[in-house]
């Protein structure tokens, strides 16, 4: 049964992107260990608030597990301590009375930090505009079944589709690539008859724009996929490889 929690909070707060930034140290009492993540900051918020200090900055959206916006670093996991789930799903259930948590931003030369946790993943925005997308006529909507595709084929393309674009896989990586992301969205389009067309080319302008904006190269370490929210494989980056190695051959 959930109860109430007595927690020390360590929090990243920076107050732009220039800024040195630093841990400060809060105390939160009286937690409901059936609260969220989240709502647990919100509860430090209105506790700075009445003190007349400046709330902390963090970014959400939806809180459920979609928009993949909740980028937090908690206690050294991107999304915190559990598993395949994002940072506003997680529960304070998760943490012991007394406990002491560590709250960090995504830390990756390709995010850098607007303002305490919060950080600019536009990068990953810039990668899809590169190349994440099908660009030719597909005509019209055919009749079901017209295009017969393998059950497997479809089941991979949809958990590549499963990417949040949270940047938690280039955060965790110590290169900082953003492999697993960029394999994913490769993936779900490669795999279908639509994106097959395009497949090596969107793999290299993508990889091209990924190096561009500084993220690093995979050495195959997979901490991006031991804490990917979404369970996204490391299988996908073998196959943006050979995406990758086609578009080459084509040059
Ligand atoms: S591959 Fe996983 S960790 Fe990376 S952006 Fe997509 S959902 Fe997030
Ligand atoms: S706030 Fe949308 S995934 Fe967490």
């Amino acid at each position: 049964m959930d109860k109430n929690i007595d927690i020390t909070l360590k929090v990243w707060r920076q107050r732009g992107p220039k800024d040195k930034g630093g841990f400060e140290t809060y105390q939160l009492k009286g937690i409901s260990q059936g609260s969220s993540f989240l709502e647990m900051l919100d509860v430090l918020n209105e506790q700075l608030v009445n003190e007349g200090k400046e709330p902390v900055v963090f970014d959400h959206d939806c809180r459920e597990g979609i928009c993949g916006m909740c980028s937090l670093y908690i206690n050294g996991h991107p999304h915190g301590p559990d598993s395949e789930i994002t940072t506003c799903q997680l529960h304070m259930r998760k943490f012991d009375d007394g406990a002491t948590i560590t709250v960090e931003p995504w830390r990756s030369a390709g995010f850098p930090v607007i303002r305490d946790l919060m950080v600019d993943r536009y990068a990953y925005d810039k990668i899809i505009q590169a190349g994440g997308f099908v660009s030719v006529n597909t005509g019209g909507i055919p009749d079901a079944n017209a295009i017969p595709i393998p059950k497997q084929d479809a089941d991979f393309a949809m958990d590549a589709a499963s990417c949040i674009g949270c940047g938690a896989c280039a955060a965790a990586c110590k290169n900082g690539s953003a492999m697993l992301f960029v394999s994913a969205k490769v993936s779900q389009l490669a795999l279908l008859p639509q994106g097959k067309v395009e497949a090596a080319r969107r793999a290299k302008a993508m990889i091209a724009k990924m190096d561009e904006l500084g993220f690093g190269n995979c050495t195959n370490t997979r901490a991006c996929e031991a804490e990917c929210p979404k369970a996204v494989s490391i299988s996908n980056i073998a196959r943006l490889n050979r995406e990758y190695i086609t578009a080459k051959l084509q040059d």
